[in-house]
């Protein structure tokens, strides 16, 4: 089995978590594109999708799955997202695709956030995966600087700006044993919008697609 057959095999695991007629979180990325490949092949019909990104959006209006602002839908029962990390208690790096600070809030709003990957993203520490970090571009120096302070190499994204108009830091070698004190450090630094990690609000559920099937964590 290559990536793609196991994104596509974990894409349509998560349908089980989908009531019908209710509305849904989705995040971003190459796994949720195969959920929602999945979703729109399938009988379930959603009332609607609140969508963590333009990209997500798009795709989704093409399945015929209607998109609405979270400020119309209050809280949500389910969010269906992929992850660029995961460790033991389920807590994740997220936004190599940059769309973490929509991530972050919709998985916020939701009482499930059911996380999609493959083996190949499990750690037993997280920060193999350099930590996306989106800034005010005013800050992005500024930022950076107290990244290094941190313990941190910060690479910025060249040439991407996000879904909110701002820019992204990848900072390398990140200490991450202690993940919710550093999500916390990191957030409160002026100029940062979020960082990508999910340590304070960490899935509830990881679906990790294998060779053998999809296991539970
Ligand atoms: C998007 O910003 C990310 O948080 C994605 O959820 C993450 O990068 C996983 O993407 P893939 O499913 O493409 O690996």
């Amino acid at each position: 089995m290559n990536q793609d057959d196991l994104k596509r095999q974990v894409g349509a695991a998560a349908l089980e978590y989908v009531q019908p007629d209710s509305i849904i979180g989705v995040g971003t990325g190459s796994t949720v594109n195969c959920f929602i490949e999945a979703l729109a092949a399938s009988a379930i019909r959603v009332e609607a999708a609140v969508s963590s990104s333009e990209a997500t959006s798009w795709l989704l209006e093409n399945a015929g799955i209607q998109v609405v602002d979270l400020n119309q839908t209050g809280g949500l029962d389910i969010y269906i997202d992929g992850a660029d990390e995961f460790d033991p208690h389920r807590r994740l790096i997220k936004g190599g695709g940059g769309a973490l600070t929509r991530e972050k809030i919709v998985a916020a709003a939701s009482r499930k956030f059911v996380c999609i990957t493959d083996a190949s993203k499990q750690v037993s520490v997280l920060g193999a995966f350099p930590l996306p970090v989106e800034v005010i571009p005013l800050a992005r120096s500024l930022v950076a600087r107290k990244m290094v302070a941190l313990g941190g190499q910060p690479e910025w994204r060249e040439g991407f700006t996000t879904d909110n108009g701002n820019w992204i830091l990848d900072v390398h070698n990140m200490d991450l044993v202690d993940p919710v004190s550093m999500e916390k450090t990191i957030n409160n630094l002026a100029g940062v919008v979020t960082c990508g990690l999910f340590a304070l609000r960490p899935a509830d559920l990881v679906l990790i697609a294998t060779e053998a099937g999809v296991r539970q964590l």
